[in-house]
């Protein structure tokens, strides 16, 4: 069940049996000549989709698709937050959850470079709780944040599909499940040098200079439809018992 094709009617029952909601979390950035700007927040929300899908009695928000990704704004099209920025909006985001008796709240990522300030968020809204002292009256509150790729087997799967090159940047799983989800936005492009070169960075000039092309160690060009759809398969089973065993705790 997704939340922006539910009635407040279906939120009003859902809440008489669950109070425990994903929200996919991702970023709008730069994943190479032959991955998608929306490639970070594409693959939770269609992880999180195939889940629901699966199970229609549980309940995903809209994704949070625009993260903390600074460093790839020398590549047109790359939107960022402020951490400051994306610690309000998450906290603006539970906490009208929050009002409607939502109290478990899985923030399940996309993006590497947002887990810092998911955790900063998390930590703002307990600090809330905390500074208010025992007198205030406080509804039940657990938060998790769970990258998609580090659900257990999916990372088996995805080295078993991609064993070389999968690097750390616009890599050939990722970019597979964008391609499963959109067919028809699967791009054939010549990728030169084949495997991206490795290494570290510091802003988003140091970035482009080292990393010229967006990618950071990895080889693109495996990435199939195929690949992707048994991504998307096997971490949304990972999900369903990960979020079930959240929700009942
Ligand atoms: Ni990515």
């Amino acid at each position: 069940m997704l939340l922006a094709l539910s009635t407040w009617c279906d939120v009003e029952a859902y809440l008489e049996r669950s109070k425990a909601i994903i929200l996919p979390i991702g970023s709008m950035e730069q994943h190479g000549p032959n991955g998608l700007i929306g490639t970070d927040a594409i693959c939770p929300e269609v992880i999180a989709a195939e889940a629901a899908a699966e199970d229609p009695d549980i309940l995903v928000g809209p994704t949070f698709s625009v993260g903390c990704a600074q460093h790839h704004l020398a590549f047109p099209g790359t939107m960022t937050l402020r951490p400051s920025t994306m610690i309000a909006a998450i906290m603006d985001w539970t906490h009208s959850l929050r009002r409607h008796g939502f109290e478990r709240f899985y923030w399940f990522n996309g993006h590497g470079g947002n887990v810092a300030t998911i955790a900063a968020a998390f930590a703002e809204i307990h600090a809330e709780r905390s500074l208010a002292g025992p007198d205030t009256p406080l509804t039940q509150l657990s938060l998790r944040q769970r990258n998609w790729w580090e659900l257990p087997s999916v990372m088996e799967t995805c080295r078993r599909l991609h064993p070389r090159n999968e690097g750390a940047h616009a890599t050939p799983s990722e970019v597979a499940v964008t391609y499963a989800a959109y067919p028809d936005q699967v791009r054939d492009v010549v990728l030169e040098p084949r495997v991206a070169p490795m290494g570290s960075f510091g802003d988003a000039q140091d970035y482009r200079a080292t990393f010229p092309d967006g990618r950071i160690g990895s080889d693109p060009s495996q990435a199939t439809v195929e690949n992707g759809r048994e991504i998307i398969q096997t971490a949304a089973q990972a999900l369903l018992a990960d979020f079930r065993n959240f929700a009942d705790a």
